[in-house]
């Protein structure tokens, strides 16, 4: 895409409604991976040699996403760097057996407009998203939480998000059954199933008690939002932990019967936890093998 195409892809006023861009919250401190991530952004973890955000960027490529609205705070500026030319490096290894590493980087450069702003206070994913709103605009969008490395079945997860969100035009949350010991983890819904794997929110809460858990039903990092939510979050209070939850912020739009919950086709790695991380890292290697 040349640059006039990128900035029209980035002001056009997609009246249509499709999803155009994604966002993805990036500036928390990734403290489950310290000291790993004292200098080095949690995004920019190494699932075998590509960096988590990268592979979170390509799923919203493929779901058709060509605008990444990056959240990034202090200490984040390796982010910005690789979805940037490295000139010297580019030259050094030009010519030789190593110039084809950059081809995928190249491409997804190539192909997506990238735009950052900086999240001065960290208080929470809801007040991350609000963060966003000047990149966003008054658009639906996607939200993807990078830690979270999602593989889908047939197509991405964010692919088969976004077409659920064409047919329906609400808000989607992904969701998959976790152990019920585990819900106090997640943000966590109920909902009546009105489609196979599509069900409609009535309630949610984030990070409850076993007790208070109203399913298994847990809310996995990628979202697609409607612009409502920005005017939620502005006047939303804290709430679990005295962070601005977006669960908390969906909550009100599931009340108006604008929140889906979707159980993707796919697996999720929490990769913001070692056992997780582990895992990707494992199953990306197998992957490369064969
Ligand atoms: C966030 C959300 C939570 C969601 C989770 C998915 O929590 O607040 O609702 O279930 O991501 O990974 P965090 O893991 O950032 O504490």
């Amino acid at each position: 895409m040349d640059f006039k195409e990128k900035l029209k892809s980035v002001f056009s006023n997609n009246e249509k409604g499709d999803i155009k861009k994604c966002l993805f919250p990036a500036a928390g401190y990734g403290t489950r991976f310290l000291p790993a991530t004292k200098a080095m952004p949690k995004e920019m973890l190494p699932i075998v040699n590509k960096p988590l955000i990268q592979y979170g960027v390509e799923e919203a490529l493929e779901a058709g996403i060509t605008n990444m609205a990056i959240v990034t705070g202090r200490g984040k500026r390796a982010i910005e760097d690789h979805f940037d030319i490295s000139y010297e490096l580019e030259s050094q290894i030009r010519g030789t057996d190593k110039e084809s590493l950059l081809n995928d980087i190249r491409d997804v450069i190539d192909r997506c407009v990238f735009t950052y702003t900086r999240q001065i206070v960290m208080k929470g994913l809801g007040h991350a998203v609000l963060t966003g709103k000047p990149l966003i605009g008054n658009e639906p969008f996607a939200v993807i939480l990078a830690d979270d490395l999602c593989v889908g079945d047939g197509s991405g997860v964010l692919k088969q998000m976004v077409d659920v969100f064409m047919k329906y035009k609400k808000c989607v949350v992904a969701v998959q059954e976790v152990k019920r010991e585990d819900v106090s983890k997640y943000g966590v819904i109920k909902g009546e199933e009105i489609e196979n794997d599509i069900f409609k929110v009535d309630y949610m809460v984030e990070k409850p008690s076993v007790d208070e858990a109203p399913s298994n039903l847990a809310v996995i990092g990628r979202y697609i939002l409607i612009p409502e939510i920005f005017d939620i979050l502005e006047t939303l209070k804290p709430g679990k932990n005295g962070e601005i939850q977006l669960t908390d912020a969906l909550l009100e739009l599931a009340k108006q019967g604008k929140v889906l919950g979707y159980r993707f086709k796919g697996q999720r790695f929490d990769c913001g936890s070692v056992h997780g991380f582990v895992e990707a890292t494992n199953f990306f290697f197998d992957k490369m093998k064969s």
